[in-house]
């Protein structure tokens, strides 16, 4: 646990925080003593992490935001600053990998799923935590990317689209929030076994083997891997460093 004073730990928001990466990143900040906002859509799941956070000496609450609707994540950006008054790090994490199919199976109601919260959640997210981090001169931000917005993958098309707009997003607003002291950057796992993981490969311990076989470190990751490179790039110890996409993939994209 940290000996800083109260107000000079950094105070940082997680969206889709109550399961996987967001969820480890939510125990990794609060291990440092972070003042920690996460956030989700079921109530009693969130009110739960924000205990656990604070059984471990955290300053933690949990806030309802769906990041597809844009008065939940100005409300969000706006409650956090309410509560503590600045915002230090924004992590946005939420997202889904819709229903994977062969694009000549796909429809559009599952393009809108999947870029609902995929792309239009990040650009809201990113359009609040700015306005905020620009006027406070100063911030970072880290969006989840995935090996999947860096190369193709047969059978998840819109996915993949979804990922690559989130590091031309990423790119994009770090360059706008650089004169600002804004770092923006995306991390992006490979193969983390997490519930979306298990939704991705339908549970299949084949489906699962044959991913994770194509992991150069031969494993899948644990979130908590994620979660690691995460707070790094949120930290100071990366101050310069933005615009950038980090691979945490155990070699996957070094091909
Ligand atoms: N697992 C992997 O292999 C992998 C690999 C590369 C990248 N990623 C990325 O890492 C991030 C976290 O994924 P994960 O593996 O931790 O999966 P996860 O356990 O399914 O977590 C995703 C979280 O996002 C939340 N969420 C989904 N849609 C939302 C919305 N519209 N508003 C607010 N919250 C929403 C989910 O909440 P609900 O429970 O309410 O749906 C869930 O808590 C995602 O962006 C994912 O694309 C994952």
């Amino acid at each position: 646990m940290t000996t800083q004073p109260a107000t000079d730990r950094p105070v940082v928001l997680i969206t889709g925080a109550l399961t996987g990466i967001g969820r480890a990143t939510a125990l990794a900040y609060a291990r440092q003593g972070a003042r920690v906002i996460v956030s989700g859509r079921r109530d009693e799941a969130g009110e739960a992490l924000a205990r656990e956070l604070r059984a471990l000496g955290a300053d933690a609450a949990y806030l309802r935001a769906d990041v597809r609707n844009e008065d939940d994540v100005r409300r969000l950006v706006e409650q956090t600053v309410e509560r503590h008054g600045r915002l230090d790090v924004a992590v946005n994490n939420a997202g889904t990998e819709g229903s994977p199919a062969p694009l000549a199976e796909q429809d559009a109601a599952n393009y809108a799923a999947t870029f609902d919260t995929n792309v239009l959640g990040v650009f809201l997210s990113l359009k609040h935590e700015l306005r905020v981090m620009q006027r406070q001169g100063g911030g970072s931000i880290v969006n989840l990317s995935s090996i999947a917005g860096q190369v193709g993958m047969a059978g998840a098309a819109l996915y993949v689209a979804s990922k690559h707009a989130v590091e031309g997003l990423t790119k994009s607003a770090a360059l706008e929030g650089a004169a600002h002291g804004v770092r923006v950057n995306s991390v992006a796992p490979g193969p983390v076994l997490t519930e979306m993981f298990e939704r991705f490969t339908g549970g299949s311990s084949d489906a699962k083997a044959g991913i994770t076989g194509a992991v150069p470190l031969g494993r899948g990751a644990q979130a908590d891997e994620i979660a690691q490179a995460i707070v790094f790039l949120g930290s100071e110890q990366a101050r310069y460093v933005t615009g950038q996409n980090l691979a945490v993939d155990g070699g996957y994209t070094a091909r």
